[in-house]
């Protein structure tokens, strides 16, 4: 078992920096999968990189998952957040993107599809969820069916159903506004606990941290909380923002694990990971600061080192909002 020190670089089996920007994981088998923005580029298309870890700690490169291309994979293009499900029947590992021109305007989703959850994926093109925009995304399955989370801006952050297939957007589910009522929220997350979903989301702030929030809700349609901070107010959510939430079910409990980036603008592609155990339950969800810890991912227990847990200022606050 390894630990995980945070906001600390992965370094990869070549002594690399992992790109794990903006990433999405699974757990296959006895592996950890995750797919990762390589910003080697900067803002702008380098290719997405996928890693391999049976601890979420220590990241083995497994390659380029979906490289540089024509068309919407063009250098200069915006592809972000990968995310990937796997179809409950055919096997087949299905990749999400944000899909973009380099101003943003674009704003589309983007699929693509490969048998071997590492690659290569084969690009399948990106559409509009039902004519809207798309942005930030994140991915979530549940009984064999697969559902999209899409940013779209004054409209809100939707909750889409996929296709049977996965590799399209069938039906809007649910659209929730963030705080101040005129827009969603992006680098959505989503799981369920103990039969209450929690969706977590970003303001829109560009690469600057902000105070991530969640909401609640007894089905994905609704009808969903307001929304309210899971670290303490103020941390501008440790100084980082949300790109997934890891289940790892074990013979004990099941953890949850915050996968977060804090964005170096000037230098993306040294983008600290921000990863810590979160708390999620009884209708709540608390993260709170561990500088090294560890995740049993066979038992589901987390470890954080002695002295490495700091008093959490603000927590109250926190807890009222
Ligand atoms: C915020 C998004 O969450 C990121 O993925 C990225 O698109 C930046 N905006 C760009 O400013």
């Amino acid at each position: 078992m390894t630990d995980i020190t945070t906001a600390r670089p992965f370094l990869d089996q070549h002594g690399r920096f992992a790109q794990l920007h903006g990433a999405g994981v699974l757990r296959i088998g006895d592996r950890f999968y995750a797919w990762g923005e390589d910003k080697s580029a900067g803002g702008t298309f380098a290719g997405i990189a996928c890693y391999s870890s049976a601890d979420l700690a220590a990241w083995r490169h497994e390659g380029t998952a979906l490289a540089v291309g024509d068309g919407d994979l063009a250098p200069g293009r915006v592809v972000e957040r990968p995310k990937v499900l796997r179809h409950p029947r055919t096997g087949q590992y299905v990749m999400y993107l944000h899909i973009d021109s380099a101003d943003y305007a674009d704003a589309r989703v983007g699929f693509a599809t490969s048998d071997d959850p590492a690659g290569p994926y084969t690009y399948r093109g990106s559409v509009r969820p039902l004519g809207h925009l798309s942005r930030d995304i994140g991915v979530y399955a549940e009984d064999g069916a697969g559902y999209l989370l899409s940013e779209d801006r004054d409209h809100g952050l939707h909750i889409y159903r996929l296709t049977e297939d996965l590799l399209g957007v069938e039906e809007l589910v649910a659209t929730t506004l963030g705080e101040s009522g005129d827009h969603g929220y992006e680098s959505p997350a989503l799981v369920r606990v103990e039969g209450t979903y929690y969706l977590f989301g970003s303001d829109l702030t560009g690469w600057a941290a902000n105070d991530n929030r969640y909401a609640t809700a007894p089905s994905l349609a609704g009808p969903w909380s307001p929304w309210r901070r899971f670290a303490p107010a103020g941390s501008a959510t440790y100084d980082s923002q949300i790109s997934t939430i890891v289940p790892v079910e074990g013979s004990e409990r099941t953890a949850y694990v915050y996968v977060g980036d804090r964005w170096l603008p000037e230098e993306l592609e040294r983008s600290l990971p921000v990863w810590l155990p979160i708390r999620i339950g009884g209708g709540q969800a608390r993260l709170e600061w561990a500088g090294r810890w560890r995740v049993d991912v066979a038992t589901g227990e987390v470890e954080v080192e002695p002295g490495e847990a700091e008093a959490v200022p603000g927590e109250a606050e926190a807890a009222e909002a």
